[in-house]
């Protein structure tokens, strides 16, 4: 069980990740070299931005639970639909059985070249009743390493932002578009996503759940056939089969640039409001 202390740390290191105010972490005593402030400030993150600046001892306790519905933005209209059964679409995914026999046919898959590169496939994890299903890009290193989604350092940022709206990443599904590493991390090739992506919607078909959150270009490019910029696609309600979808920065593109990390705050709390719609 961690320790109180690790839990403050834990929860600076959220607001830091999720955009919120980092004086909090450049005023705690004895707490190294400062980080680098934002590129443009954000506005403060609701509770943290109310609590007056004070050593990281004195902070509130972390993760009141609701505290996401502060200042979440209103559901936005809607946006790309794509519409299934449709030639190529869900109705054309393989009808497995169930998440484990989608598993169990991504670890043994030589559909494209990716294959020859990987030290484990990652097919996606989560619960076959999973509300909320998130799709990245595809494996990086960590996940090559483990066979698990999201688990590097983009994974714990995903999981604090799952936490943060109140969604334990254990009841989530987690899956990639591609299901093994790309070398170099590159971006998948259109030739290795049409290879893989029978996968990805054989699982959505399998979990349908109630509302999917593509975490970057690559996962909204995969899901809804259109190649546009992550910008035009946020903020609007695509539908997938009838599922709403939610498009937003990926995880390690906010590690780059914290800008990026108050609109995926603001996107991520739309797809919450959603679940309970
Ligand atoms: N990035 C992704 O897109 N997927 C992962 O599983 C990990 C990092
Ligand atoms: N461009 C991308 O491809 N992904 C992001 O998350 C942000 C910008």
């Amino acid at each position: 069980r961690p320790s109180l202390s690790d839990a403050r740390r834990r929860y600076l290191l959220r607001q830091r990740d999720l955009g919120g105010p980092e004086v909090y972490l450049s005023r705690a005593p004895g707490s190294g070299p400062a980080p680098a402030p934002p590129a443009a400030a954000a506005p403060p993150v609701p509770p943290a931005a109310s609590a007056p600046a004070q050593p990281a001892e004195a902070l509130p306790e972390p993760a009141r639970s609701g505290a996401w519905r502060e200042g979440a933005p209103p559901v936005p209209g809607p946006g790309i639909e794509i519409v299934t059964p449709a030639p190529g679409l869900l109705d054309a995914a393989p009808d497995y059985a169930s998440l484990e026999a989608v598993a169990d046919a991504v670890r043994g898959c030589e559909q494209c070249v990716l294959c020859g590169h990987r030290t484990h496939a990652v097919p996606g994890e989560g619960p076959a009743g999973a509300r909320l299903m998130c799709v990245g890009e595809g494996p990086g290193e960590t996940e090559d390493r483990t066979g698990r989604p999201f688990v590097g350092r983009a994974g714990d940022l995903l999981t604090d932002i799952l936490a943060a709206i109140d969604l334990p990443r254990e009841q989530v599904f987690i899956a990639n578009v591609v299901k093994c590493r790309p070398p170099q991390n590159r971006k998948p090739l259109p030739d290795e996503v049409a290879a893989c992506l029978g996968y990805l919607r054989a699982q959505i078909r399998l979990v349908r759940p109630t509302v999917l959150l593509a975490l970057g270009a690559t996962a909204a490019e995969g899901l809804l056939g259109v190649r546009q910029s992550l910008g035009s696609l946020r903020g609007r309600v695509h539908r997938f089969d009838g599922i709403p979808l939610i498009v937003t920065y990926h995880p390690a593109a906010l590690l780059r640039n914290p800008n990026w990390k108050k609109p995926t705050w603001d996107d991520v709390r739309i797809a919450r409001q959603l679940l309970d719609a």
